[in-house]
């Protein structure tokens, strides 16, 4: 089937947020005393605020009640924003701009399948909030990836059946999300060692549309 449509993640693939997410995590968890690192880090790509807690306080001996963990999400997240603050334009990593001017030139639509509720602030911070034909966050979801739903929510948005999707992910959780949802699926940076991607890409800057739109051939 014809690809009609491209999704992307926004964290990672549209902007670099992980440093942000990293730095607000560690705050929280040296005035915790739990250990944090960049390995740990690097397991909450793609993972819910709440689920990337639980594996934060999975390195901690103490048990939070529900209502702790509540403020303790709601603490990172303020430091978080405090950081999302600093972002501009110039921040969208390379090659997207083009992506996207190519994607509209071909009447690709064009969507954000992002588990972040932080999704309307950082597309205004970075200049990007009018772009997309539909966007699909951690603010209308139930089950963040990898279950399917944001990306299903993404295609039901725009108007085409999951087949004629193709996304773009930098994270495990996400691949997973898109193959769920029957889609095709581009990992990126770190996630270009994911066994499930179709398509495998170091760095999006090396991606050009029609290499993009041969995805449907590559595995289907
Ligand atoms: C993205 C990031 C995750 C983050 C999640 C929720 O998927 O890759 O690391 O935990 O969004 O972000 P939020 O902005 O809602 O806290
Ligand atoms: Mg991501």
């Amino acid at each position: 089937m014809k690809i009609s449509a491209v999704i992307f993640d926004l964290d990672g693939v549209i902007v670099s947020t992980d440093e942000y997410h990293y730095q607000a995590w560690k705050q929280i968890s040296d005035q915790e005393n739990i250990y944090f690192d960049r390995a740990i880090n690097e397991r909450l790509r793609g993972v819910s605020r709440m689920e990337s807690l639980d594996i934060i306080l999975s390195h901690s001996d103490k048990v939070y009640s529900e209502s702790e963990k509540y403020l303790l999400a709601q603490r990172k997240n303020d430091i978080y924003c405090e950081l999302l603050n600093k972002l501009s334009p110039n921040d969208i990593l390379p090659g997207i701009i083009n992506l996207l001017i190519s994607l509209k030139a071909r009447d690709i639509k064009i969507a954000i399948g992002s588990s972040s509720k932080n999704t309307p602030f950082i597309l205004d911070q970075i200049g990007l909030a009018t772009n997309f034909d539909a966007i699909a966050d951690g603010n209308s979801i139930k089950n963040s990836k990898p279950d399917s739903e944001v990306f299903l929510l993404a295609a039901e948005f725009l108007g085409v059946q999951p087949e004629e999707c193709v996304v773009i992910e930098d994270a495990q959780a996400g691949i997973d999300a898109a193959k769920a949802a029957g889609m095709k699926a581009v990992g990126i940076g770190s996630a270009a060692k994911c066994f499930n991607a179709d398509m495998k890409l170091n760095d999006i800057s090396n991606l050009d549309i029609d290499h993009l739109l041969e995805v449907n051939e590559i595995r289907s």
